[in-house]
């Protein structure tokens, strides 16, 4: 497909693709299924709100979408406007879409390559995403078509990488990183989840790993670890209840982790726009 593209190489701004409105887009990412994408995802857009940015979340999971029931909204029904842009959701100050308020979540739905490549391209440009400082997205597991197709759709600005700290998630971290290397996406770094637990009973933080998976991972290739969540049933509980931990807890110690991952993406997009401005 390479050839029908004829813009000189250094005259194709990536902000030419942006939804209109859309300041940025920010991936999150996992070789590997049931790390806390979802989560991390959910709560970052929170967090972010929370600080003060204006945030949209893609659920772009169109298999297994569950970001609608993790953030309340999962009665939420979607209205067109006369101009065929459809509403997302808003719930704790983040506007969502996602396949799981367009279907219902009992069917099972495969979607092949073209389609796939519509359904994505919908959900980017045909929502009325409005003005956003990010767009937070959620990937599927994996580093299937739906990575390829977005990123052939929309510039993304950055990529997070999930991964719990044992060491065949380390490999899937791999594959990812590889993935968004390839898709020439730059990866802002790697979140450790579930590394530590934090006891209900007592609210004491334990270590359950070997400690230091992601810091082994931040020096034999380069990639920051952004953030340490530990796990916590608190954790699971504020998904299945529709009020994402940073907004149910903001003072727990998941949810601070996930306010220090948000404080540092904020500053990624603070140095993008001063970089776009810049010249
Ligand atoms: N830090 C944590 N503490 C406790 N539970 C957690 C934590 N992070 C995630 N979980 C739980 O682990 C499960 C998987 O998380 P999540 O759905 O976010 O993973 P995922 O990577 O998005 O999965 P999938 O690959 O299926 O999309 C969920 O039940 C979630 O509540
Ligand atoms: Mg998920
Ligand atoms: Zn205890």
């Amino acid at each position: 497909m390479k050839h029908h593209n004829h813009r000189p190489d250094n005259a194709s701004p990536p902000e030419r693709n942006l939804p209109e409105g859309v300041r940025a887009i920010v991936a999150v990412g996992a070789g590997k299924g049931g790390v806390g994408k979802s989560t991390v995802a959910v709560n970052l857009a929170v967090a972010l709100a929370r600080e003060g940015l204006k945030v949209g979340l893609l659920d772009a999971d169109i298999y297994g979408p569950n970001l609608p029931q993790m953030l309340g909204l999962q009665n939420y029904v979607p209205k067109v406007g006369a101009d065929g842009k459809i509403e997302p959701a808003e719930g704790h100050g983040v506007r969502l879409m996602s396949m799981g308020l367009l279907l219902d979540p009992e069917a099972p739905v495969i979607w092949r390559g073209p389609l796939l490549h519509g359904v994505m391209n919908q959900f980017v440009k045909d929502v009325r995403w409005g003005e956003l400082d990010v767009l937070i997205v959620d990937l599927p597991p994996g580093t299937g078509d739906v990575h390829l197709s977005l990123a052939q759709i929309v510039p993304m600005a950055g990529a997070v990488v999930v991964t719990t700290p044992q060491n065949i998630a380390l490999l899937d971290v791999m594959k990812a990183a590889a993935m968004f290397r390839k898709l020439d996406v730059p990866i802002w770094g790697v979140v450790e989840n579930m590394g530590d637990f934090v006891c209900p009973h007592c609210r004491k933080t334990s270590r359950v790993f070997s400690a230091g998976a992601a810091k082994k991972l931040a020096q034999k290739y380069g990639l920051p670890v952004l953030a340490e969540i530990p796990l916590d049933p608190a954790v699971c509980a504020a998904g299945e209840d529709g009020m994402p931990l940073c907004a149910a807890h903001p003072e727990s110690a998941p949810a601070k982790a996930l306010f220090a991952l948000a404080r540092q993406v904020a500053g990624r997009l603070e140095e993008l726009k001063t970089k776009k401005s810049g010249g």
